[in-house]
């Protein structure tokens, strides 16, 4: 399966990760980096079932027209899983 992950550079999008590809699945990770550290995800720089676009997901956005490369996530990609801000702080705009 193709995953969405939001949050992905959080405690719990980053583990999530880790677990769908531990799983045999392929992630788009999307994060803004807003309490989230890259450092999470540090570890899947080589991993080719993996890819991270820095960005808003309030923001509309076509997955499968992403900065990157888009052949790990033709379209459609199934937003299944989401990660929120932890801190109430975070959720101002
Ligand atoms: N070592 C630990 O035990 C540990 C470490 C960190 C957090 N925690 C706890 O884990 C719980 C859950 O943490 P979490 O993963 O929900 O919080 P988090 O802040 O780690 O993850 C939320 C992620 O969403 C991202 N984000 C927020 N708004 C966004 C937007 N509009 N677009 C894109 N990305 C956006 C943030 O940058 C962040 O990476 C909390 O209770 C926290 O205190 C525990």
């Amino acid at each position: 399966m193709q995953v969405l992950v939001t949050g992905a550079a959080g405690f719990l999008g980053s583990h999530l990760t880790d677990r769908l590809l531990a799983e045999g699945h392929t992630v788009l990770g999307v994060d803004n980096l807003s309490t989230g550290d890259a450092e999470n995800l540090a570890h899947l720089a080589n991993e080719p079932r993996f890819r991270f676009e820095l960005r808003d997901i309030c923001l509309p956005f076509d997955p499968g027209q992403s900065t990157t490369s888009s052949t790990l996530l033709p379209r459609p990609v199934r937003p299944s899983i989401f990660a929120w801000p932890s801190r109430p702080s975070a959720w101002a705009p």
